[in-house]
């Protein structure tokens, strides 16, 4: 199906997506400058738009239009200072993300010099933490392959293959040493709530991203038990969490012998942030 035919002006095709897309007239200026890679204010200096741009726009507001995420048709998101590339079938990099990097660097209790990130994604707590700690050394894995060209291509192009390296494995498996922080974004959502979220997550973004399983704190559980090993005595765990696992995982902490940790409310004030081990320690009311 096609939303405009010929070469309609540019104010026209705003008018028509806005329409078709039941959005706002800005919202739609948005959306067109994004999917021409064009500025807002550039967009109407070329009256004609040309038969090509017209039929790309039109098959990338058909996909729009299907519930395809934005990040999946330009194949960019920006994260924190960086744009990244998103290939299709890659977990989306979200806000909550750009929070938690903020927060892992105020509650390191020492400069890390070694750093394991577990499923990196398209690589951007990676990309971004080798610029918080330019020192530290990173291994990023993910098991998905996809995922692993994915954050080469973003490593490759911030110029971090000396100091990223990247791994395709499940879990800890095959991963020697300690490292002083270990952080992770894992699959959290439990498997029951999953057909209960938007369209454009449960249909385009990967199963394997999302799902956590019973409760959603299988990968968590499984990330700290075995993560003790291959964290160093004064290092710490950093992983992303839902808020409704907070009385789970207190409880798994401490039925395990975990005594140092403290959960982090995110910036809309729900807890969303576990740190496991050495912590520096500022407790406030936005900590558990
Ligand atoms: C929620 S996404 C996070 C991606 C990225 N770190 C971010 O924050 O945007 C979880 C990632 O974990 C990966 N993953 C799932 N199961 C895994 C496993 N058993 N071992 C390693 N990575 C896994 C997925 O492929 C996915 O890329």
């Amino acid at each position: 199906m096609s939303l405009f035919r010929t070469s309609k002006n540019m104010r026209e095709i705003v008018k028509i997506v806005s329409k078709e897309l039941q959005i706002t007239r800005d919202e739609a200026e948005l959306v067109v400058a994004t999917l021409i890679a064009q500025p807002r204010f550039e967009m109407y200096l070329n009256e004609k738009i040309d038969s090509e741009t017209v039929a790309l726009l039109n098959m990338k507001l058909q996909q729009l239009k299907e519930g395809v995420p934005i990040e999946y048709i330009t194949k960019k998101v920006q994260f924190l200072d960086y744009q990244l590339v998103i290939y299709p079938g890659v977990f989306i990099p979200r806000l909550e993300t750009e929070y938690f990097i903020e927060l892992i660097g105020k509650l390191t209790t020492r400069t890390p010099k070694t750093i394991l990130e577990i499923g990196t994604g398209c690589g951007a707590i990676a990309v971004s933490l080798a610029h918080v700690f330019p020192e530290a050394q990173i291994v990023a894995t993910d098991i998905s392959p996809t995922a692993i060209d994915n954050a080469s291509e973003n490593i490759r192009h911030y110029n971090l293959r000396d100091r990223v390296t990247v791994a395709q494995c499940d879990l800890f498996a095959g991963l020697t040493g300690q490292f002083d922080i270990i952080v992770s974004n894992p699959p959290y959502v439990p498997t029951s709530r999953i057909p209960s979220l938007p369209k454009s997550v449960k249909d385009f973004e990967p199963i394997l991203a999302i799902d956590g399983g019973y409760q959603g704190v299988q990968f968590i559980e499984r990330l700290v038990r075995e993560g003790k090993q291959h964290v160093k005595s004064h290092g710490m765990m950093a992983i992303e969490i839902d808020e409704d696992e907070v009385n789970i995982l207190r409880q798994f902490l401490v039925t395990n012998s975990f005594r140092t940790f403290v959960i982090k409310k995110d910036l809309f004030g729900r807890f969303r942030y576990l740190f496991v081990g050495d912590v520096k320690n500022e407790k406030s009311k936005n900590s558990h």
